[in-house]
């Protein structure tokens, strides 16, 4: 490994909506870079703790036993005047008066938008962490937080189907990811839910109620009356979850409930998987500072730690998977009648 310069003191923020797992990266970046003889400061409520000054240096000893916690107790904003020239302007100075050398910006697209924007106006290195539950960055395959967000998820859409099951009601479950269908696609595999109205699919092309309930006649007809479980991304319903049950029961009398996971999908013990996630990345964010690289996402491709500039994790687009879609939609809850070849 090259080293472009003597890194010593790093900075720390955790910005956007918090994910599992944040706290497990946190860790791994305050002990990567203590490991390498850096000295890091975390800001408090992400850009916001820049523009405040509000930092707090932070040792091993600072980051003991928190990665089996969610949130983020360096605590965590979505900052909109960080989108305006002065704000970067004045985090460039506070950053600089505090003998900054880098940044490490752990969370979503918004988070790396504001480090790039940032990056116009402060010349340290800044390296970006994926932390979302959405899992929407291109580059990585999978973002710190989306694990956990999925079991939590399948394991309500679990429950639900219990209930559902006792009195074959049609379930609409409405779980987060307004831009991006991944918690919806994953969870509903993992559970076998009937249905998914998902972000990418709604965009092709939207659903209309008589095509929902015909999905469910034909499920019905096909394995006989039960329950039926629809995954329902937020913001993909006028009126969300609530008022889709409520329509299907008041214009087609089926009897339906709603049922709104929200921000339970943030919090909770984050799975192994992205604790694991998490800490390598957070590693090797202080592996990357110390290449000399800068303006990138620390990421993983097939096992593998990746750099992957910062622009192309929210320009270009991670898709969802064709064969999970295709085994949802053909395989399993056919949504048109597909012929059988013998
Ligand atoms: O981006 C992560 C996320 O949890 C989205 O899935 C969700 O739409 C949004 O944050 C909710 O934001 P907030 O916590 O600000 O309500």
């Amino acid at each position: 490994m090259s080293e472009s310069k003597q890194i010593q003191r790093i900075g720390v923020l955790t910005s956007g909506g918090d994910a599992p797992g944040m706290n497990a990266a946190l860790r791994a970046v305050v002990l990567a870079a203590d490991h390498y003889g850096m000295e890091v400061i975390a800001f408090r409520h992400g850009y916001q703790g820049l523009l405040d000054n509000d930092h707090t240096p932070m040792k091993p000893a600072d980051v003991m036993h928190i990665l089996q916690y969610s949130g983020t107790v360096i605590k965590s904003a979505r900052c909109q005047r960080f989108k305006e020239v002065e704000a970067a302007q004045e985090a460039a100075a506070n950053l600089d008066a505090l003998n900054i050398d880098a940044l490490v910006v752990i969370g979503g697209d918004g988070s790396f938008r504001g480090a790039e924007h940032l990056s116009a106006h402060w010349g340290g290195q800044i390296i970006g962490v994926p932390g979302t539950i959405d899992n929407d960055l291109f580059g990585t395959d999978a973002t710190i937080g989306y694990a956990t967000a999925v079991h939590i998820a399948m394991d309500a859409l679990d429950k639900i189907r219990d209930t559902a099951d006792a009195m074959d009601r049609v379930f609409i479950v409405e779980v987060m990811g307004r831009y991006a269908g991944f918690i919806g696609l994953s969870s509903a595999m993992a559970a076998g839910a009937e249905r998914m109205i998902l972000p990418e699919l709604q965009k092709e092309k939207p659903l209309t109620i008589s095509t929902i309930v015909k999905h469910i006649e034909r499920t019905n007809a096909i394995r006989g009356e039960g329950s039926y479980v629809m995954v329902l991304s937020e913001h993909q319903w006028p009126g969300g979850a609530v008022a889709l049950a409520e329509q299907l029961e008041a214009e087609y009398h089926l009897p339906c409930r709603p049922c709104l996971l929200g921000h339970i999908q943030r919090g909770g013990p984050p799975s192994p998987a992205d604790r694991i996630l998490a800490s390598e990345l957070g590693v090797h964010a202080i592996e990357l500072i110390r290449e000399g690289v800068t303006k990138v996402m620390a990421g993983m491709q097939a096992g593998n730690p990746v750099a992957v500039p910062l622009r192309d994790t929210w320009e270009k687009k991670n898709p969802l998977d064709s064969n999970l879609l295709r085994i949802q939609h053909e395989i399993f809850n056919p949504v048109k009648k597909t012929p059988r070849t013998h």
